[in-house]
C-alpha cells in the first residue's frame, strides 16, 4: 500500500477532479477547494464553464458564490476531461442520475464518465461515486473502467453518496450528518479519510453496496416520513384534529423527532421523487416488493392536487377566475423547478380557464421557461394577489411568511387562501372576513365566499 500513498506530505492536499457541476459536483468541488485540495470541475457545457471561470456560480445556492470566490486559486473549470483526470489523485463524479420513463435511474451518465477515466488516467486513483446510484453501480463501474483502462495503473472505486439539502448546500457538504465510505478494501479508504481530514463529521466506513443502500434508504425514509404526515394532516381535516399540534406533540418523542414531519402538498426536488421511484423499480428488479414505498410515492403524487381539490369548494369552475400562486419552487431556498407542485397545479387551473399570476423570489426565471405565455409574473406579493378570486401558497417563502396578512383582505376580491405549507396560525384570520384553508387543520371563515 505504501508504495500507492497519493497524498501529499501535510495529507491534506490532493488532486481531485470532479466531473459534473450541477449541485452535488460543483458543492464537493468548492468545499473540497475550500479545504486546500486541488480541484478540477468538468462540465460538458461550455457556457456553464466560463461563468465558473470568471467565479459565478451557476446554480443558485446560498453561501456557493462567496466560498467559490475565496477559493479560487485552489479551482480550475474546464471542458478538457483529459487534463483533469490523468493525474487526478482521487476523481468524484457527481454527475445526474435522472429517472428513466420506467422508474429506474439512469446511469447514461456515470458510464459515460467511467469510460473517460479508463481512457485518460495515467496514474494510480481513486474514482469516487458521490451521484445516487443503484445497488451494485460501484461494482459494474469498477469492472467496466478495468475492462477499458489504457494505461497500467490501479484504478479503485469507493461509494461516498451525498445527502445534501438544496438551500443548504455548503453547510450540509462542510458539517455533513455523517460521510460515508464504501469500499471493498483498505486503500480507498485512507485516501478518503485523508481527504475529509478536515471536515467536521463522523466518518463511517461500510462495505460498497451497504453505502449505495444507506443513500437509498436514508431518501426514501424521509419521503415516507412526509406521506405518512401527510396522510395523518389529511385525517385531521376529516375528524377535526389540528395537524401542527399533533405534530409538535408527536416530535418531543425522541425516537420520532420534530424534522421532516410537517405536512404540505407534498415533497418535490430532485431527489425523494426519483429516489424512491427507482428503489421500488430495483426492488421489482430483484423479485422484491417495497409496500411502504410504493404507498408514500402514491400518497405523495395524490398530495400534490390537493389545493386545486379545495379551490372546488369554493368554485365550482375555474374559468376566467383571477389565480394568485405565491411560490412555485419545490421549496424556499433555491430556484428548483423539479418535481414542484406549481408544475402540476398551475396548468389545471390554466386549463380550466383561469388567469394565473405568479410570484416567487427566485424561482421565477425558470417557470417562464416551461412556462412563457399566458402567465404574469409579478415582482412582489401584493401585485399578485390584487383583485385576485384565489390565492394559492405553494412554497413556504419567508416573505409569505412575514406577509401582512391585513393585506389578503384589502386587495383580493374574494379573500380565499389556501395554504399548501401552513404559513400562518388559525388565530392570525380570526377577526378577519379572509377564508383561510391549511392542511390538516380546520378552515377558518370556511362559508364566507362558497358559490351556491
Ligand atoms: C433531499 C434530502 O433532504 C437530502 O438529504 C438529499 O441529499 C437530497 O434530497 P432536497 O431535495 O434538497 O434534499 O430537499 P428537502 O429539504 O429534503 O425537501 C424535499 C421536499 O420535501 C420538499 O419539496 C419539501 O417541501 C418537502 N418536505 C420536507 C415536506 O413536505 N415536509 C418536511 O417536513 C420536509
Amino acid at each position: 500500500v505504501n508504495k500507492l500513498l497519493i497524498y501529499t506530505k501535510d495529507g491534506k492536499k490532493m488532486k481531485i477532479a470532479v466531473p459534473g457541476t450541477g449541485y452535488v459536483g460543483l458543492v464537493t468541488g468548492v468545499c473540497l477547494a475550500s479545504k486546500g485540495h486541488k480541484v478540477t470541475c468538468v462540465d460538458v457545457d461550455e457556457n456553464k464553464v466560463k461563468k465558473m471561470q470568471r467565479g459565478e456560480s451557476p446554480i443558485y445556492e446560498p453561501g456557493l458564490p462567496e466560498l467559490m470566490k475565496e477559493s479560487m486559486e485552489n479551482l480550475i473549470f474546464t471542458t478538457d476531461y483529459k487534463s483533469a483526470y490523468q493525474d487526478a489523485d482521487v476523481i468524484f463524479i457527481g454527475v445526474g442520475t435522472p429517472e428513466k420513463y420506467d422508474g429506474s435511474a439512469n446511469l447514461t451518465y456515470v458510464f459515460q464518465v467511467a469510460k473517460q477515466i479508463a481512457q485518460t488516467a495515467e496514474k494510480h486513483c481513486v474514482v469516487v461515486l458521490k451521484s445516487t446510484v443503484p445497488i451494485g453501480t460501484n461494482d459494474k463501474i469498477e469492472s467496466y473502467i478495468h475492462n477499458k483502462q489504457v494505461n497500467d495503473v490501479k484504478i479503485y472505486v469507493a461509494s461516498n453518496p451525498e445527502f445534501l439539502s438544496q438551500g443548504t448546500a455548503v453547510h450540509d457538504t462542510l458539517h455533513a450528518s455523517r460521510i460515508v465510505i464504501g469500499v471493498t478494501e483498505e486503500y480507498p479508504a485512507d485516501v478518503l479519510k485523508q481527504v475529509y481530514e478536515n471536515f467536521d463529521a463522523p466518518k463511517l466506513v461500510v462495505e460498497r453496496r451497504s453505502a449505495e443502500m444507506i443513500k437509498y434508504a436514508s431518501n426514501d425514509f424521509l419521503a415516507l416520513k412526509i406521506s405518512y404526515i401527510n396522510e395523518i394532516a389529511n385525517l385531521c381535516e376529516t375528524v377535526g384534529a389540528d395537524i401542527e399540534e399533533v405534530t409538535a406533540g408527536m416530535g418531543f418523542d425522541e425516537r420520532i423527532g420534530h424534522r421532516f414531519l410537517k405536512s404540505g402538498i407534498g415533497y418535490g426536488g430532485s431527489c425523494f421523487p426519483k429516489d424512491t421511484k427507482a428503489l421500488n423499480w430495483f426492488a421489482n428488479f430483484n423479485d422484491n416488493e417495497l409496500r411502504t414505498i410504493k404507498a408514500a410515492i402514491e400518497v405523495n403524487e395524490n398530495q400534490k392536487f390537493k389545493l386545486v381539490k379545495k379551490a372546488k369548494k369554493y368554485y365550482n369552475d375555474f374559468l376566467f377566475l383571477n389565480v394568485a400562486i405565491l411560490g412555485c419552487t419545490f421549496k424556499p431556498g433555491t430556484d428548483d423547478l423539479r418535481e414542484a407542485p406549481s408544475l402540476v397545479n398551475i396548468p389545471i387551473l390554466m386549463e380550466d380557464g383561469a388567469y394565473i399570476r405568479v410570484w416567487d423570489p427566485v424561482g421565477q426565471e425558470n417557470f417562464k421557461k416551461c412556462f412563457p405565455e399566458k402567465i404574469q409574473y409579478c415582482s412582489c406579493i401584493e401585485d399578485a394577489i390584487a383583485g385576485a378570486d384565489l390565492c394559492l401558497i405553494l412554497t413556504e417563502w419567508g416573505e409569505v411568511k412575514e406577509f401582512d396578512i391585513k393585506k389578503y383582505e384589502e386587495l383580493m376580491k374574494h379573500p380565499i387562501v389556501l395554504d399548501g405549507r401552513n404559513c400562518y396560525n388559525l388565530s392570525d384570520f380570526a377577526n378577519t372576513r379572509i377564508t383561510y384553508d391549511s392542511i390538516g387543520r380546520r378552515t377558518v371563515n370556511p362559508d364566507l365566499y362558497i358559490e351556491k
